[in-house]
C-alpha cells in the first residue's frame, strides 16, 4: 500500500497504478499484468496516428446535424450519409472483410463531407479501435514529392507501402489534383495496392467518380472499393458563417 501512494507521487501513471511503463509486477504472486494506463496511451498514439484535422477532431456522427441543411431533399440525403456512416460504423468488421470504404461526394463546398468522413474516423479510432490515417489529397501528393528530396528520412517506397497498408485510409477532396501523369501513377500504385489488400479507403470528393480526371483503371478500381453517398448540394459553411457573422454584428453594433 505504502509503496503505491510513492509510486503514484512519482510515476506519470494517471492511475497511480504502475511505474509509468504501463505493467504491474504482483511481487508476491511472480506475475506481471497491464495496468490501464497502457490502453489508453495506446489510444493517444492511435488519434495522434489519425491526423483528423484539428477542426474535425473532437467531432461524433451523433452530432453531424440535419437540421442545418434547408430543402427537404438534402434533408433526407444528409440523413442518407449519417445513416450510411453510422452503419458503417456498426458492421465494421463485415466491411473490413470486404475491403469496402466510402465515397462521399456532393457537387458543393461546405456541404459537410470531410465532417462526415472525419467524424466516421473518430468513431472508427474511438469504438472499433482501427488504425485510421486521414490525408488530404494535396498533403498526399506533397509528402511524396518530398521523398524525393536528397535529405528525405524515407524513401517514396517506404512511403507509398505505408499508406498501401493503413487499415482505414480517408483520402479528402481526391478529384482537385493536378492532372498530371506522375499523380495518376502514384493515385494508381496506391488504390490497385490498397484494393488487391482489401484495405478500407474513405474518400471525399466534389465529383462523382465517374467525373475524375483520371483514365478508367482508377476508376474502376475507386468504384470497386467504395460505395458513393451523395451529400446535399448544399452549403453548410456559407450558412455557419452567415450566422457567426450575424452573432458578431449583434455584439459589434448592438
Ligand atoms: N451536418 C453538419 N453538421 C454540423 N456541422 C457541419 C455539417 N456539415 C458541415 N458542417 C460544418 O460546416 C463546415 C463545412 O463542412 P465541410 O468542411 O465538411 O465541407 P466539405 O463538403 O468538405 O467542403 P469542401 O468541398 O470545401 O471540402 C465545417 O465547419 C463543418 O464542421
Ligand atoms: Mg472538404
Ligand atoms: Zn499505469
Amino acid at each position: 500500500m505504502e509503496q503505491s501512494k510513492i509510486q503514484s507521487a512519482v510515476s506519470s501513471c494517471r492511475y497511480g497504478k504502475c511505474d509509468g511503463s504501463g505493467m504491474i509486477i504482483d511481487k508476491e504472486n511472480n506475475t506481471v499484468k497491464f495496468c490501464k494506463c497502457r490502453e489508453d496511451s495506446i489510444h493517444e498514439r492511435r488519434l495522434k496516428f489519425a491526423n483528423i484535422p484539428k477542426e474535425f477532431k473532437e467531432l461524433t456522427l451523433n452530432s453531424f446535424d440535419l437540421d442545418l441543411y434547408e430543402n427537404s431533399e438534402s434533408k433526407f440525403r444528409a440523413a442518407m450519409a449519417k445513416k450510411a456512416a453510422v452503419n458503417f460504423v456498426k458492421n465494421y468488421d463485415l466491411m473490413k472483410q470486404l475491403g469496402k470504404g466510402l465515397f462521399f461526394y456532393s457537387y458543393v463546398k461546405g456541404s459537410g463531407k470531410t465532417r462526415l468522413a472525419a467524424s466516421l474516423g473518430n468513431a472508427l479510432v474511438n469504438y472499433k479501435k482501427v488504425r485510421v490515417k486521414f490525408i488530404t489529397t494535396l498533403d498526399l501528393l506533397e509528402e511524396i514529392k518530398n521523398t524525393y528530396s536528397k535529405n528525405s528520412e524515407i524513401t517514396q517506397n517506404e512511403l507509398l507501402n505505408a499508406i498501401k497498408n493503413v487499415e482505414v485510409l480517408i483520402i479528402d477532396d481526391i478529384g482537385i489534383e493536378e492532372d498530371k501523369q506522375w499523380v495518376k501513377e502514384i493515385f494508381y500504385n496506391i488504390l490497385n495496392g490498397r484494393m488487391v489488400g482489401k484495405k478500407i479507403t474513405i474518400f471525399t470528393s466534389n465529383l462523382a467518380i465517374e467525373d475524375l480526371k483520371h483514365d478508367e483503371r482508377i476508376k474502376n478500381r475507386i468504384e470497386r472499393m467504395a460505395t458513393p453517398v451523395y451529400l446535399p448540394d448544399e452549403s453548410v459553411r456559407s450558412k455557419l458563417a452567415k450566422k457567426e457573422n450575424e452573432e458578431i454584428q449583434e455584439l459589434l453594433f448592438s
